[in-house]
């Protein structure tokens, strides 16, 4: 019988990318797939978790006991984080959230201009989805993701500590057949004062083998 530790445990997990309009036809965006978090969706229901997916745009099916909130822009993402966070005991971060948004999101499509080969356009930062959530009172047990491509224990370290989190899975995307929109992954876990490493895998694997560390770790939360 497949481990029940998350048995009526409430998982809520960010995945796939967001999109930020410029236009009504043009977004910043990137090559998040959905399908690592949509694998920790399907893993953390099959050790008995209720699970809710706020799901950026992306081509993926989920079995319909999971409950799917389908946002586009990392602002729509926050607000269903936060309009979650009453029912969330664990929080996981696996969505590739955009930094930054369009400062002016054009009614019209843009035309090209003929008189200027150059056009600027101001990016403002997007809410940190996760560290609000972590710095929420009754905050849940919080999960965060760091993709990296250069320094990448040093970076997630300071991510696990900035954004207040329980637990960080470092994600080197500099490294071919892993990351954004592969079948396979990698991970090196931190909590504060422990590792462990997941070696590379498919992504269904890499969840199952996620989701225990997450659920023991929660368990041991004090
Ligand atoms: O979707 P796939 O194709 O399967 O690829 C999986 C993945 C590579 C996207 C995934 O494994 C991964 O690494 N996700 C995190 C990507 C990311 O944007 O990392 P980051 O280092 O920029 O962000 C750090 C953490 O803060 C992440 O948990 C992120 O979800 C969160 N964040 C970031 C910005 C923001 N405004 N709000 C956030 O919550």
């Amino acid at each position: 019988p497949t481990d029940q530790s998350l048995a009526g445990i409430n998982v809520v997990i960010t995945a796939g990318p967001t999109q930020e309009a410029i236009d009504p036809v043009r977004y910043i965006s990137n090559h998040s797939s959905g399908k690592m978090g949509f694998s920790l969706a399907n893993a953390a229901l099959s050790m008995g978790a209720n699970v809710t997916v706020i799901a950026g745009p992306v081509n993926l099916t989920l079995p319909t006991t999971i409950k799917r909130l389908n946002v586009k822009s990392a602002r729509e993402m926050h607000q269903a984080a936060l309009d979650s966070l009453p029912m969330t005991d664990i929080f996981i971060a696996c969505a590739a959230v955009a930094d930054y948004r369009a400062e002016e999101v054009h009614s019209e499509k843009m035309k090209k201009k003929a008189d200027t080969d150059s056009i600027t356009l101001t990016l403002v930062k997007n809410p940190d989805i996760i560290a609000d959530v972590a710095n929420a009172s009754n905050r849940p047990f919080c999960v965060g993701f760091a993709a990296e491509t250069n320094d990448v224990e040093a970076y997630a370290l300071g991510k696990l500590k900035r954004k207040n989190l329980d637990l960080i899975a470092a994600n080197d995307v500099s490294v071919g057949g892993q990351g954004f929109n592969s079948e396979n992954n990698a991970l090196t876990v931190f909590a504060k004062d422990k590792r462990f490493d997941i070696g590379l895998n498919n992504k269904k694997e890499v969840a199952t083998q996620l989701l225990k560390i997450i659920s023991q770790q929660y368990e041991m939360r004090s």
